[in-house]
């Protein structure tokens, strides 16, 4: 459980190449530990991850320390406790419950879904990342959240330079100047969009998120939200991209699997989808700072340390998958931990796996074959965030 030479030497190389061999040693010699190339406790058992997520008097979310923290600012929802939080999720729940969502999911993905489509090239060899999942996924959250007019390209960089500064662990001063230049970019496009804001509410979740709960003639500020936003502009635009990009992938390199899911997509595509998640989490932790000492699995953890529950390690805890590491559609996959525990778990679930499955739906209706394109293969890539970063594939009608 100590400090080992492996877990000293852990190089952050290392860990954003292939995190899950890192994460079941880990499971298996130092399950609880503290990782100086992440300058982090790292917790990688299921019940423990579970136990984090859930024990806000013992890991508190507010944690000045936390790459988003630094990088978004101090109010930003995942790292806010008690009344803020519960300000902050008031004004964003709203309109991502799972009634809400139902009502405007399938009008919004399908169109957006087959205008990507309209532009792939002629031979049909796309790279469903860039071209595909990610326009699909940037879109659906900017239309959503209240930040409209904004083209699918700059989206998709604003995410990519956010991601910079909240995977930072090991303060990097290249990431922190990607994602600075990226914060400014936002501020800048955002401007008029704040000015309607400013001067009237209306009814989408930016708005809520400023005129919630307040006062008849008050708002909260610009300044304030803002980080919670940025929270938005990264997760809530790259993860349901991501998530249906990583089952794609799996679905791909197991056409058995495809198969089954082409053969019944109402009941095996809300399967795979689950199961591609928690095969690749899209987001690794949730990060958390002891309030107090605290005892875990044996170890204990001082007081005010940062401390990363795991998610995508407890998705491949051996004690809860069997053969976890294997994807595979039939398994009960649905309690995975792919949108983390507690009090901020995922806001956004519901309309991300409905989002998922409707463009995973789109294209395999649209291609009657779909392979990979065995020239240019694809990798994964990230611990904090994960995904593949390209799917090239020979798309047929
Ligand atoms: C597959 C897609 C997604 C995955 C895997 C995912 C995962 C997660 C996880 C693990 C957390 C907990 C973070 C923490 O505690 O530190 C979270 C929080 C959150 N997610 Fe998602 N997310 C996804 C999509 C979305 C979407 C589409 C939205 C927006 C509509 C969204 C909005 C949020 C918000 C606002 C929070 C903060 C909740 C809080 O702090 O109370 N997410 N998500």
């Amino acid at each position: 459980m100590m400090q080992t030479p492996y877990t000293k030497n852990l190089t952050l190389e290392e860990m954003e190449a292939n995190p899950y061999d890192v994460y079941r040693r880990l499971r298996a010699e130092s399950p609880v530990v503290y990782i100086p190339a992440v300058n982090s406790w790292l917790v990688t058992k299921w019940d423990d991850v579970q136990k984090i997520g859930t024990s806000p008097d013992l890991f508190q979310a507010t944690d000045e320390e936390a790459p988003v923290s630094i990088h978004f600012g101090k109010t930003a929802i995942i790292h806010t406790d008690g009344d803020l939080h519960r300000e902050l999720r008031g004004g964003l729940a709203p309109h991502y419950a799972p009634r809400k969502v139902a009502e405007y999911i399938e009008d919004l993905v399908v169109p957006l879904a087959e205008e990507c489509i309209a532009a792939f090239p002629e031979d049909g060899n796309v790279n469903l990342v860039d071209d595909y999942f990610e326009p699909i996924s940037v879109q659906c959250l900017a239309r959503t959240l209240g930040v409209n007019g904004i083209d699918t390209k700059t989206l998709q960089e604003w995410f990519h330079g956010l991601v910079m500064g909240a995977i930072n662990y090991s303060r990097d001063p290249e990431r922190t100047r990607i994602c600075e230049e990226t914060k400014k970019k936002i501020d800048k496009a955002l401007d008029p969009i704040f000015a309607e804001l400013e001067k009237a509410p209306n009814n989408t979740p930016l708005s809520h998120l400023m005129y919630h709960g307040m006062p008849e003639g008050e708002r909260r500020s610009r300044e304030f939200i803002m980080p919670t936003v940025l929270v938005m502009l990264l997760g809530g635009a790259q993860e349901p991209g991501h998530g249906a990009a990583s089952t794609m992938a799996a679905l791909l390199e197991n056409p058995d699997q495809l198969d089954l899911v082409r053969s019944d997509m109402a009941t095996n595509l809300p399967k795979a989808v689950a199961e591609g998640i928690r095969w690749v989490a899209p987001i690794g932790t949730q990060v958390r700072k002891t309030t107090q000492d605290v005892e875990l699995n044996g170890v204990t953890i001082p007081e005010g340390q940062t401390v990363c529950a795991v998610l995508a390690s407890a998705n491949r805890d051996e004690d809860v998958f069997d053969d976890a590491d294997r994807f595979d559609i039939e398994r009960d996959a649905k309690n995975h931990a792919a949108f983390g525990f507690g009090p901020h778990f995922c806001a956004g679930k519901w309309m991300a796996s409905p989002q998922m499955e409707i463009a995973i739906r789109v294209l395999l209706e649209k291609f009657s074959s779909i392979t990979l394109d065995t020239e240019k293969p694809h990798d994964f890539f990230g611990w904090e965030f994960r995904a593949p970063t390209s799917l090239w594939v020979h798309a047929k009608p």
